[in-house]
């Protein structure tokens, strides 16, 4: 057993914090730090990314908080139906969203309507710089579009939508608001969730969200068992907001949205075809707004940079980035260089979250 691992218990202020320190003879001692003591031998403890980060969680819960490992994924599927069948009627009329309609429509037989709102996204998005703003305007949107499209429905079926099913995970909750508990007024919060944080205020859909306790992890299991096809779990997670938050900046400017479009489909399909895809667990291009020097043929060039980003994690809640091939690295650079217009340099980002956080904003 690791007996160094610390683990964190509560932090009420970076000022005034709680460990429980793991004794090498499982003695378990709370200590109040009044700094954060990064010169010690310590670690915040991670699942996945600290070293027998599970067994230590293991050994904490079970062993000494006495915690019996009680439920099984099938038991949240029975859970989350009553809940749903408690709350919707037959009668009732539900609108979803996501962004695999094809599944939906194949292989769930639900009906599916397209909206193209890019127009309305991105007047409303124009000249707006700071990632926060972004986000909520792109989540208000959202419910705009819904509440505009059940007052079709309305008219055409004579029932209005009432409910709106979203895919919400427990970490989009995490980071969007301060942790529960922590009787902090003010909010910690790592990024609004357009789904989240995003939504506004006198929304008039009521929400229906299955997976709100559930990590990704958790959820591709909860889809094995009600048989949704392996293609689908395994897909790469895409955010809310989309590729507004892989230009950082402002996301109308040129034709930035094209050449990151251009270049993430080059990034994709080559990760596919190099038969790595499962092995990441997200991968996307982000466009850098930034114009570098670069020299193609024999003329001068004033183009964008493109930079890679592709993480291995369990739940997207820490994540270290993917070691990739030098090779694969080198032909996929002068690929995106030669084949998008607009890019002379191509990065590849090797931070691991923390410090960073998976998207660019
Ligand atoms: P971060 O950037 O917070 O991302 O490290 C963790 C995971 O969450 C996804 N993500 C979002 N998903 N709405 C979503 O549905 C959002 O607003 C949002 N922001 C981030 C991100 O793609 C990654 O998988």
């Amino acid at each position: 057993m690791a007996c160094n691992i610390i683990l964190r218990y509560c932090l009420d202020d970076p000022f005034d914090i709680f460990f429980y320190f793991l004794e090498p003879d499982g003695f378990l001692a709370k200590k109040e730090v009044k700094e954060f003591p990064f010169d010690h031998l310590m670690k915040l403890l991670q699942v996945t990314h600290s070293p027998e980060g599970m067994e230590t969680l293991k050994y904490f819960l079970f062993d000494i908080c006495g915690v019996a490992a009680g439920w099984k994924m099938e038991d949240v599927l029975d859970e989350e139906l009553k809940v749903i069948k408690n709350t919707v009627t037959p009668d009732d009329h539900v609108e979803g969203k996501g962004e695999s309609y094809g599944t939906f429509e194949k292989d769930l037989h639900l009906p599916v309507t397209c909206v193209d709102a890019s127009e309305q996204f991105l007047s409303k998005l124009k000249g707006v710089t700071e990632p926060e703003k972004k986000r909520k305007i792109i989540g208000s949107e959202f419910i705009s579009i819904f509440d505009a499209f059940a007052h079709d429905l309305e008219q055409k079926v004579g029932k209005k939508p009432a409910y709106l099913v979203q895919g919400t995970l427990y970490p989009d909750v995490i980071e969007s608001c301060p942790p529960p508990g922590s009787g902090r007024t003010h909010s910690h919060t790592i990024k609004s969730h357009h789904n989240v944080g995003g939504l506004p205020k006198d929304m008039k859909l009521k929400l229906i969200e299955p997976l709100k306790l559930l990590f990704k992890d958790e959820v591709r299991q909860l889809g094995k068992i009600m048989g949704v096809p392996q293609a689908f779990l395994k897909r790469h997670p895409f955010p809310g907001p989309g590729l507004a938050v892989r230009v950082p900046g402002d996301v109308t400017l040129e034709n930035r949205l094209d050449i990151l479009r251009k270049a993430d489909e080059i990034f994709i399909q080559a990760i596919r075809d190099a038969g790595i895809y499962d092995s990441i667990w997200q991968a996307f291009a982000v466009f850098m707004p930034v114009l570098t020097v670069g020299v193609q043929g024999d003329q001068r060039t004033h183009s964008y940079a493109i930079t890679l980003r592709a993480v291995t994690s369990q739940d997207g809640m820490t994540a270290d980035w993917y070691y990739f091939d030098h090779k694969f690295l080198s032909g996929l650079s002068t690929r995106i260089c030669n084949e998008v217009p607009g890019v002379n340099r191509v990065l590849l980002d090797i931070t691991s979250k923390p410090p960073s956080t998976i998207e660019w904003e």
